[in-house]
C-alpha cells in the first residue's frame, strides 16, 4: 500500500482522486470510484439544480460507505448558477470534501472552511496555487497543459509545474492532468505529489455513465487525437478531436478571428452532452485528454486501481533497483 498524506487527510487506501467530470461525475461512478479505494466526486453542475444534487449526494451515500466528494466549478458565464445553493445542499448533506475549480472560487473556499470541509482546489498556475493556499485550502490539484478540459493560457506541462510547486508550495498537492496508469503515479510522486487527479481515464470504467460507443472511441484513439478549442477567447479547452472540434479551430483561425456567438451553436454544452447518451462521437464537443493514447480498456474502478496500486508498488520496486551501493571499479582498457 501506498500512503501519503492524501490517504490519511481523506482516509482513502490508494492516493487517487477521480477529478470532477461534467456529465460523468454521477453517483454511480463516484461511488465506484470510493468503493475501489480512491476519492470519487460528484460534479455538482452536472445536476440541473441544488436539490437535485441533493437527491444524488443521497443516491451516492447508498451505493458507498466510504467518503466522497463534490466538485463545484466556476465557470466564466453570463448568468451563473446558483453556486450558493449547490455548496450549502452538498454542506447540509454531509459532503466534507469538496474540489474547487474556475475563476474566483474565494468566497467557497470561505464558506466550506468555516464549515469544517477539506478543500482541493484545482488550478494551472503557481501564481493562483499560492493564493489559494493563503485561502487556506487544505490541498492544491495542480493542473498541467496535458489536462482535459481547461489547462489554463499559459501552457505550462506538469513536468515543470509540479516540479515549480515541490519549489514553492507549502501545503501539500497532487498532480492532474495526463494521468492514466501507475508511471504516472510514480512520476507524480517523485515530483513531490501527495497523489493525483485522473479525469480521462474514469471515463473509459465500467460503472462510468457514458455510452459504451465513446468508451471503445476512446480505446481506440491515440494521444494525437485530442485539439483545443477556446484559444482565441482565452478560456482553452482540450478535446476530442472530431469534425466539431475541428470546425470550431478553424472559425477561430479565419482571418479577422471570431467571435463566440460564430461558434455557439458548434459548442453548445446540450450538444456535448448528447453524445454520452446517443453514442456518436461526432455529434459535440467533448472534454478528453491524450491519456487516450496509453487507455486500452475499460475495466472496474476497482480492477483499475488494484492494477495501479500493485504496477506502482513494482515500478517504485523498480526504481531502487537503481541504486547503487558498490563502490565503481575502473574499468581496465
Ligand atoms: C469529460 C470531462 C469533463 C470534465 N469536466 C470538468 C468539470 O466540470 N469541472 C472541472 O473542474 N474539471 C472537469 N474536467 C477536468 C478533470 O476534473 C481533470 O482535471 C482532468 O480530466 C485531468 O486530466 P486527465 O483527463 O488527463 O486526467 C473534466 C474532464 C473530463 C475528461
Amino acid at each position: 500500500m501506498i500512503s501519503t498524506h492524501l490517504t490519511r487527510l481523506l482516509d482513502i487506501r490508494v492516493p487517487i482522486v477521480q477529478g470532477g467530470m461534467q456529465w460523468v461525475g454521477l453517483p454511480p461512478l463516484a461511488a465506484a470510484v470510493s468503493n475501489a479505494g480512491g476519492l470519487g466526486i460528484l460534479t455538482a453542475l452536472s445536476q440541473p439544480s441544488p436539490e437535485a444534487l441533493r437527491t444524488a449526494i443521497r443516491e451516492t451515500r447508498k451505493l458507498t460507505s466510504n467518503n466522497f466528494g463534490v466538485n463545484l466549478t466556476l465557470l466564466p458565464t453570463l448568468v451563473p448558477p446558483d453556486y450558493e445553493g449547490y455548496a450549502r445542499v452538498a454542506v447540509e448533506e454531509g459532503v466534507r470534501v469538496f474540489e474547487t475549480a474556475g475563476n474566483n472560487p474565494g468566497p467557497l473556499i470561505r464558506f466550506f472552511k468555516s464549515k469544517g470541509c477539506i478543500v482541493i482546489h484545482k488550478c494551472t498556475t503557481i501564481r493562483h496555487a499560492k493564493s489559494a493556499a493563503k485561502m487556506g485550502v487544505d490541498v492544491l490539484s495542480i493542473d498541467g497543459f496535458e489536462c482535459a478540459g481547461h489547462p489554463g493560457e499559459e501552457d505550462i506541462g506538469a513536468l515543470i509545474l509540479l516540479a515549480r510547486a515541490a519549489q514553492e508550495l507549502k501545503i501539500p498537492y497532487i498532480a492532474s492532468g495526463g494521468i492514466a496508469d501507475a508511471r504516472g503515479l510514480v512520476a507524480a510522486l517523485a515530483l513531490g505529489a501527495c497523489g493525483v487527479n485522473m479525469g480521462t481515464r474514469f471515463m473509459c470504467t465500467v460503472e462510468s455513465p457514458i455510452h459504451q460507443n465513446i468508451k471503445d472511441k476512446i480505446i481506440a484513439s491515440s494521444e494525437q487525437d485530442t485539439t483545443h478549442i477556446f484559444r482565441t477567447f482565452h478560456n482553452t479547452a482540450r478535446v476530442f478531436k472530431n469534425k466539431v472540434a475541428q470546425e470550431v479551430v478553424a472559425i477561430e483561425r479565419r482571418p479577422g478571428g471570431a467571435k463566440f456567438e460564430d461558434v455557439r451553436h458548434l459548442v453548445a454544452g446540450a450538444r456535448g452532452r448528447l453524445v454520452y447518451d446517443n453514442g456518436d462521437p461526432e455529434y459535440g464537443i467533448w472534454s478528453a485528454s491524450g491519456v487516450i493514447g496509453l487507455i486500452t480498456d475499460s475495466p472496474t474502478c476497482e480492477v483499475l486501481l488494484r492494477r495501479i496500486e500493485r504496477e506502482a508498488e513494482e515500478v517504485i520496486g523498480g526504481l531502487a533497483t537503481l541504486r547503487s551501493d558498490a563502490t565503481p571499479v575502473k574499468a581496465k582498457l
